[in-house]
């Protein structure tokens, strides 16, 4: 009976009660890593932080500080779709994590791509063979230990070099706050 509410001092119940205010309020911790050659996709990067609450950090992928990396609780991946896949520099960040570094982290993934209603017959066929980023990065994030919170998502770039098309900052907001949710 001794840790019974009912017969704990003052002190002690008002010590379990700072503790339960504290994991209720704690601040979620968010990482959004990305890669970005004519910087949309950080744009995105950063719109998808914008719909965040939490402590948010949004960092290029060759300036993670690991330590940081140890502490979040949710983790983005974002990169430009180069031939169906993540640039090298996410492929190489992936790589890198140790084997269930990401058990207990939830993730999610996301890249910039061209449309493919847009495209010719032929190249359309040829990006419905070789895919997108997003989705391997969210696999391999899962083999890591992380748990998968929300779909895959891409938006659209209306060029190589951009610029994105008309809405997507404000979809890619929206994308994250159903995380939070
Ligand atoms: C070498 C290269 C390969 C690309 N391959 C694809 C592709 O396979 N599928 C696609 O949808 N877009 C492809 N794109 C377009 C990129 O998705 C676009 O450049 C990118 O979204 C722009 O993002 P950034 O400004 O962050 O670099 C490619 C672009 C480059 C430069």
């Amino acid at each position: 009976m001794e840790g019974h509410p009912l017969r704990m001092s003052g002190s002690h119940l008002m010590l379990e009660l700072h503790i339960s205010v504290r994991k209720v309020f704690k601040k979620m911790k968010v990482f959004i890593i990305y890669d970005s050659i004519y910087g949309n996709t950080e744009k995105i990067a950063q719109a998808i932080g914008n719909g965040l609450t939490g402590e948010v950090k949004v960092v290029r992928v060759g300036e993670v500080n690991p330590t940081e990396l140890k502490t979040c609780d949710l983790l983005i991946l974002g990169s430009p779709v180069h031939g169906g896949r993540a640039t090298p520099a996410i492929d190489a960040f992936i790589k890198k994590l140790p084997a269930n570094s990401l058990q207990g982290k939830s993730v999610a993934a996301f890249d910039t791509r061209f449309e493919s209603e847009d495209q010719g017959v032929g190249l359309r066929l040829l990006m419905s063979v070789i895919r997108y980023a997003a989705e391997r990065i969210a696999k391999d994030l899962v083999k890591k230990g992380g748990r998968l919170v929300a779909e895959p998502e891409g938006f659209i770039v209306e060029n190589k070099e951009g610029p994105l098309k008309q809405g997507e900052l404000e979809r890619a907001s929206k994308w994250a706050k159903e995380m939070n949710e």
